[in-house]
């Protein structure tokens, strides 16, 4: 079954249809959540109540996530981030674990056969993850379809697939460890933001929702950093159960809680900001004030405004450039694996 559902034709609608519509065009009138997470719970426990089994759970589960992709398309939702496979997930039966890599295996080839309704609906994948961990096979299907999406913008599907964030947030420390062992960048560089921009998600905004089914209410190691702002709806529906009619709830629970979200959000922002200018200033004082300890040259004191500013300069010169190098080396990972795959 493919990951793009398309539009049934106008003629062909189905009252259902067309009420769902008219429901998302009212849902529409409000704020929707820009990027959207999902914890996709709940497989095998719907596989055990309808005695299937539980690769047929999780299949059910793919067929789940790639009609909730069109429900968010409907809503103007353009990003949607997944947990599809955690590191943790290595540790369950070596037979569910093959079989989940079978549906991967399987599905990420799919996805390179859908390559025009992909490009034609402009949706740029990304898999983030610990991708070392999965099988050679499977790690270039995935090199693949990112590559060959990656300059594509209407639409953003995050796939976490062999990933924890603990895992992504020490990536990250690990990553800027070696920029300053390098000289890339100074230690007095590494901060929040720079972190931030280090995580497999860097080129994502936060998502403004997160939904959990099955009824577990906690996030399980997945996108921890990023969702400190994030309006955390936790739905007792198992996975494959869950229905657009969810979809809207957890929605209009976002509308009824986003505002003071942002508000809180952009107050960080703000005092994250007032922080770093705060820590110029003092740095750059603390520097004169041990070349002239009293204070006699009084036209190096007033230059200090514009010392911070020089010293606010390099350091996004050097951050940029770091940060340049950093996706110049995730590129040729994978255009490593497209290499060897050709
Ligand atoms: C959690 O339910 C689900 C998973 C661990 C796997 C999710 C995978 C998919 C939906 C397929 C997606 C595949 C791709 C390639 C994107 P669970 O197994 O923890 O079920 P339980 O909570 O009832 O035990
Ligand atoms: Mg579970």
């Amino acid at each position: 079954m493919s990951w793009i559902r398309e539009e049934t034709p106008p003629d062909e609608n189905t009252w259902s249809e067309r009420f769902r519509k008219f429901c998302a065009n009212v849902l529409k009138t409000g704020p929707i959540p820009k990027h959207v997470a999902f914890i996709m719970d709940g497989n095998r426990r719907f596989a055990r109540k309808k005695g299937m089994d539980r690769a047929e759970g999780h299949l059910m589960g793919f067929e789940k996530l790639a009609e909730t992709l069109k429900w968010c398309r409907d809503l103007g939702i353009n990003e949607v981030t997944v947990y599809a496979f955690s590191i943790e997930n290595f540790k369950r039966s070596k037979e569910e674990v093959e079989s989940l890599m079978e549906i991967a295996r399987q599905k990420f080839t799919r996805l390179l056969q859908e390559k025009d309704a992909i490009m034609k609906h402009g949706v740029c994948i990304r898999v983030l993850g610990n991708l070392t961990l999965l099988p050679l096979d499977i790690q270039r299907s995935i090199a693949e379809a990112m590559v060959m999406s990656k300059d594509n913008d209407k639409a953003f599907l995050n796939v976490c697939f062999a990933y924890t964030s603990r895992h992504e947030i020490s990536n990250a420390v690990e990553e800027m460890a070696e920029g300053v062992e390098k000289g890339l960048i100074r230690p007095s560089d590494v901060s929040e933001s720079l972190l931030d921009r280090c995580l497999y998600t860097s080129h994502s905004p936060d998502p403004h929702l997160l939904v959990r089914t099955s009824g577990e209410v906690r996030l399980s190691d997945f996108l921890l950093w990023q969702s400190s702002f994030s309006v955390l709806s936790f739905m007792e529906v198992l996975w494959p159960e869950f229905s657009f009619w969810h979809l809207c709830a957890a929605v209009l629970h976002y509308q009824r809680n986003h505002q003071a979200i942002m508000r809180a959000r952009d107050q960080h922002n703000h005092e994250r900001e007032q922080a770093l200018r705060q820590a110029d200033y003092d740095s750059v004082v603390a520097e004169l004030q041990q070349e002239d300890p009293d204070k006699t040259d009084q036209l190096k004191w007033a230059s200090v405004p514009s010392l911070v500013r020089k010293q606010e300069t390099e350091r996004d010169r050097r951050v940029q450039e770091f940060l340049q190098h950093l996706d110049r080396k995730r590129a040729k990972f994978l255009d490593n694996l497209v290499q060897k795959s050709e």
